[in-house]
């Protein structure tokens, strides 16, 4: 049986923070780290290596990109990080370069892979890697507001003292300020956030509002602390990663080309969509608000706006 395998471009903070929870969650047998700074890949793969004795067997090495051929799934998370006052999309000239040349070696090198995007801005840089790949859109995913909705969850089961896994609902449009919560499908044990008391909570839309707040605002604020953001982003990654290898047809708001689902084309946002083996499998059309497909079309359209700028 052909082994699983995850391949990683860019073994910065998030690149290994994504290593670290794939590697503990025993997710695939092999992870090879790729990174321009290759001493520093080899840090790392010996660093995690080292503790198979307690977590079981999985290999990690460094590699170049011809190592990648075997992958099933390679994420990459190579490029400039946000720094304190940035915005995602300030990233986006110096990050759009890079992308011209990881898509060309993963083309040449691993072209039946499905890769996941987590460099910034991911929505931007998931359309750019999709337009220069030679593989299906459907293979190229971005990790799009699966962060910001596990972010809001996290802060809802707080405020409602509730286990997030009995939260629904999503974050959805540009990984970034133009973001939004889609109220209307956020549940708690199947009752609606919004207008409803839920577990003895009473219902106040200026607190909600505020946790809102504190998701969109949440990069900022850890990246002025520490630098960069990386634990929650890493968790992410090993999710999408356990879907993509194990085919459980789940549903995530990731990153997706829309052809018209919403009244919207030619970009990558954030929608659910069912992800499996193959990919992207389905996307599904939410019945939205007037309200938040109005917030989803402005979010597609700051994000065509910044790649109308790109040359491609
Ligand atoms: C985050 O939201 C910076 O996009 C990264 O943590």
């Amino acid at each position: 049986m052909k082994i699983k395998s995850v391949g990683i471009v860019g073994a910065g903070n998030v690149g290994v923070a994504g290593a670290y929870a794939i590697y503990l969650q025993q997710l695939c047998s092999e992870i090879i780290l790729v990174d321009l700074d290759k001493a520093r890949a080899e840090g790392e793969a010996l660093d995690l290596m080292h503790g198979q004795g307690i977590t079981g067997r999985v290999k990690v090495k460094a590699g170049d990109y011809a190592d990648l051929t075997d992958c099933d799934v390679i994420i990459v998370t190579a490029g400039a990080a946000q720094k304190p006052g940035e915005t995602r999309l300030d990233l986006l000239n110096k990050n759009a370069a890079i992308f011209k040349s990881i898509t060309a070696e993963l083309d040449q090198y691993a072209p039946n892979a499905i890769v996941v995007i987590a460099s910034n801005p991911v929505d931007i840089l998931t359309y750019i890697f999709q337009e220069l790949s030679s593989r299906p859109n459907s293979k190229v995913i971005g990790t799009g507001t699966v962060l910001d909705t596990s972010r809001l969850k996290s802060l809802l089961s707080e405020h409602y003292d509730v286990d997030p896994a009995s939260i629904h609902g999503y974050i959805l449009g540009e990984h970034g300020d133009s973001e939004f919560a889609a109220w209307s499908t956020i549940t708690i044990g199947g009752v609606s956030v919004v207008g409803n008391e839920v577990l003895g909570i009473a219902y106040n839309q200026q607190d909600i509002d505020q946790l809102y707040e504190h998701v969109k605002s949440a990069a900022y604020k850890i990246i002025a602390a520490k630098g960069y953001t990386n634990w929650a982003i890493g968790v992410v990654l090993a999710k999408l990663v356990s879907l993509l290898l194990s085919d459980r047809a789940s549903v995530q708001p990731i990153s997706v080309r829309l052809t018209g689902e919403y009244g919207i084309k030619d970009v990558c946002i954030s929608v659910p969509a069912k992800i499996g083996i193959k990919g992207v499998e389905q996307i599904v059309e939410l019945n939205l608000s007037k309200d938040e497909l109005r917030k989803l079309r402005i979010s597609a359209d700051v994000l065509k706006a910044n790649l109308a700028g790109i040359d491609l």
